[in-house]
């Protein structure tokens, strides 16, 4: 059974997924377990020419760094041929598999015919898939994401089948259509018809917040494998917490103390990596996930919502590790 980490662009960056990945790789609660199995990048954006490997290198940092978590390079685009020539770059790069979005529900991305738009456009994906999975090696995977559909939830089907043809070697399904956006629920048992209907693995994603959701995912989609994005920023541990329970072992979750010593991490990191002018933007935006699952992050945003400097904020996070502030 695995474990993916979702793309989430501007969320999901260099930064955290190594601190993601630290969490879900740590032995600290003595499971021997491994949280996370992949991790997918932020979207990177092809228009009509292949992308350079600044480009590549800036989305996924990990090309050139060693780490020890596979990241996936996520490709979107509508241009068949800009999009294969990029994925021969990527793979040329060190990429260990290519993912191409479908799922994007952006007006911006949409309306440059990106992302979600083109789940009504069936012979155009396969085309896609079909010239990406030409343009790499074969034992590098081209994975694909995609909702249930755009207006409505009706042409997942027909898209995973073409996925499936084209040569694809995973489907992550997303189960909404683009009008849903992010709102609650998500409808699993749709992506459960994906899998009668093809072979290769499907992986259940949406509105899984807790050990017991994924269960009930599992239950409706008949999918082991899941995708986890919001859940797992508002619960740093949870991928770990539904391995541990499907093992039978007992598992104490991470405490604030620990999370804070997570987001004083993620102050560090993106305060190197981003221009001052955003210093501490990130971290807010974390404990604005973080709240769902540990109220202490509600006062500590409080604390620091309108401050800029990097020392004041890791003095008030320090408060909440337990270190006494310098
Ligand atoms: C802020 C944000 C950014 C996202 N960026 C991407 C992206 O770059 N690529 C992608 O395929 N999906 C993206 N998604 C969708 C997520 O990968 C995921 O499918 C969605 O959040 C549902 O899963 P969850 O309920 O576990 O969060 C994004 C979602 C959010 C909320």
């Amino acid at each position: 059974m695995r474990i993916l980490l979702a793309p989430m662009e501007g969320v999901v960056d260099y930064p955290m997924r190594q601190i993601l990945n630290a969490v879900s790789s740590s032995d600290r609660r003595c499971t021997n377990l491994k949280g996370i199995d992949a991790c997918v990048t932020e979207f990177i954006r092809v228009n009509d020419h292949a992308v350079t490997n600044k480009v590549f290198y800036r989305s996924c940092p990990e090309l050139l760094k060693a780490h020890t978590y596979p990241v996936r390079v996520q490709l979107l685009g509508s241009n068949p041929t800009a999009l294969a020539n990029s994925a021969r770059t990527a793979a040329q790069l060190g990429a260990p598999a290519i993912d191409l979005n479908f799922g994007c529900p952006a007006k911006t991305v949409n309306k440059s015919r990106g992302g979600a738009c083109l789940l009504d456009e069936t012979p155009l994906i396969y085309e896609i898939v079909s010239a990406v999975r030409a343009a790499v090696p074969e034992d590098i995977p081209v994975t694909v994401k995609i909702r249930l559909g755009y207006e409505q939830r009706d042409s997942y089907l027909e898209n995973a089948l073409a996925i499936e043809k084209a040569g694809a070697s995973e489907l992550v399904v997303h189960a909404r259509s683009k009008s849903d956006g992010y709102q609650p629920p998500a409808y699993w048992r749709y992506i459960g018809e994906i899998k009668q209907i093809i072979k290769i693995p499907v992986i259940a994603n949406g509105e899984i917040w807790t050990v017991d959701d994924y269960f009930k995912c599992r239950e409706q989609s008949s999918c082991d494998d899941v995708m986890l994005g919001r859940g797992l920023l508002a619960q740093p541990d949870l991928a770990i917490a539904i391995k541990a329970k499907l093992a039978n072992i007992p598992y104490t979750p991470l405490g604030w103390s620990d999370i804070a010593v997570l987001v004083h991490q993620l102050l560090i990191d993106t305060s190197d990596l981003y221009p001052s002018k955003y210093t501490g933007n990130r971290v807010k935006q974390w404990l604005h996930y973080l709240q769902r699952h540990y109220p202490q992050a509600i006062s500590l945003f409080h604390d620091i919502k309108r401050c800029k400097d990097r020392a004041i904020i890791a003095q008030r996070i320090k408060q909440d590790i337990g270190v006494k502030a310098p």
